[in-house]
């Protein structure tokens, strides 16, 4: 199977607007040109310089010295959006968070992603696979006997947020808040929400940095085996003086575990489904050889890199593939399209579960910010596909249902809804 049709037209590349919701759709026909047309573009009517093939993104990962992820304040100040004063008397009922992780530089970012990383240690992960799979049936267990449900919305965001709710040691019954928390926080990293959308999600955003202040609070108190409590009384070694973190740092880290791993994981297992009833052939190869499992998985980040494109901000005039860049540019990553070059990935728009490089893909980034929760989430799609396949007989999408949209963000991908079908299990 492949994704909707491709005939953009030849019209030139500045005639055509990258965030609009047709491209964000299908971006591949887009990226395809990029890649062969101008691999370091900067668009004249945005500014915005997109870097498309998987060497050159590879490249401008191995530089944090000359390319910084303190974007945010670009973001706000730069082309695509203002902050409104609206929005930002709402932040400042809040706490302005630091940069500590995805947005941090070293060696700030260094000092935080120590911290952060101990929360997904190797070892920790490696010991959750049986909890994840009693988490996944007990989800299945509450539409299996239907025969059929919207995928996304029944299991796929549920298994990752139910996760990292557990890690974190915040009760389950808030699910349906994180949910609405965590789509605040995308809204406003994706950087083309309009004035509406951004005031709501400063809303949301404030109600969760009251919420976990609650919660930080009371694991300073009385800790308990969780995140919150281990990240609250850690040490933060700053030029060797040892100290706490205050809410600024500790709300930041606690909104990127929240976010950054739920949308991503929720959206790639979503996409697994949907590639594996959508190629039967690919269906039935991992069937006759559940060893497929882990490449399948690796196949599916990265066709359909859930995290697309990320944002760069050059700190000095450099330049990247013989293209000058100038201090202050904002840069995008096209993630999506690096994944997508032949170049690297033969056949790459073909869905290959024993595709041989697979687990090469760009999907979890690369260089100093590398994901951190990778591991996690590949636990969590190794253990919970090969059930689901198991479980649900005869899976196929449910008639007349689908839309088949993407998500309208410019960072994360992913299908909006997915209406299957299958074989009621029996009582
Ligand atoms: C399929 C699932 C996931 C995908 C595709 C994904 C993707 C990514 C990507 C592309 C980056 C690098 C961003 C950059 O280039 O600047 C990243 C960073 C990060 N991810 Fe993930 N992620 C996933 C799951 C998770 C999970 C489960 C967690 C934690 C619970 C997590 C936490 C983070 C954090 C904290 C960072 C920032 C790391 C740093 O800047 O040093 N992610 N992720």
């Amino acid at each position: 199977m492949s994704e909707p049709a491709r005939d953009m037209a030849k019209c030139p590349l500045h005639e055509i607007n990258a965030f609009d919701p047709a491209i964000l759709q299908d971006p591949y026909p887009y990226f395809a040109r990029l890649r062969s047309e101008a691999p370091v573009y900067r668009d004249p009517n945005t500014g915005i310089v997109s870097v498309s093939t998987f060497e050159l993104i590879t490249k401008v990962n191995t530089q944090p010295k000359i390319i910084s992820n303190n974007f945010s304040e670009q973001l706000r100040s730069g082309s695509t959006t203002q902050i409104d004063p609206d929005e930002l008397a709402i932040l400042k009922e809040g706490i302005i968070v630091k940069n500590t992780m995805l947005t941090a530089d070293p060696p700030e970012h260094t000092r935080y992603r120590k911290l952060g990383m101990k929360a997904f240690t190797y070892k920790r992960v490696e010991g959750m696979g049986e909890y994840v799979a009693q988490v996944t049936n007990a989800l299945i267990d509450g539409f299996a006997k239907d025969g059929h449900c919207e995928f996304k919305s029944a299991f796929a965001a549920h298994l990752p947020m139910t996760v990292i709710a557990d890690a974190l040691g915040v009760p389950r019954a808030d699910m349906d808040r994180f949910h609405q928390w965590s789509e605040a926080f995308v809204a406003q990293l994706g950087g083309i929400a309009d004035k509406a959308a951004r005031i709501d999600a400063a809303r949301k955003i404030v109600e969760f940095q009251k919420y976990f202040i609650e919660k930080i609070e009371e694991k300073r108190a009385k800790p308990t085996e969780d995140i919150i409590s281990d990240l609250v009384h850690a040490d933060l070694a700053e030029e060797d003086d040892p100290r706490k973190m205050d809410y600024s740092e500790l709300l930041s880290i606690l909104q990127q575990l929240l976010v950054a791993g739920n949308e991503t994981t929720a959206h790639t297992l979503t996409a697994g489904l949907y590639y594996l009833i959508g190629n039967p052939d690919q269906m039935a190869k991992l069937k006759a050889d559940p060893s497929l499992v882990p490449n399948f998985v690796e196949e599916t980040l990265r066709y359909l890199t859930p995290t697309n494109n990320m944002w760069r901000v050059a700190t000095q005039d450099a330049e990247i593939g013989g293209v000058p860049i100038k201090k202050n540019d904002l840069i995008l990553l096209r993630y999506g399209s690096g994944n997508r070059d032949d170049a690297h990935f033969p056949n790459a728009d073909a869905f290959d579960v024993t595709r041989e490089n697979a687990k090469t893909h760009l999907a979890f980034g690369a260089g100093i910010h590398t994901c951190i929760g990778s591991q996690l989430a590949r636990k969590e799609m190794t253990i919970a596909f090969p059930i689901l396949l198991d479980r649900l007989k005869n899976l196929k999408l449910a008639a007349g249902k689908n839309s088949f949209r993407y998500s309208p963000n410019i960072l994360l991908r992913g299908v909006l809804e997915l209406h299957i079908a299958f074989d009621p299990e029996k009582p």
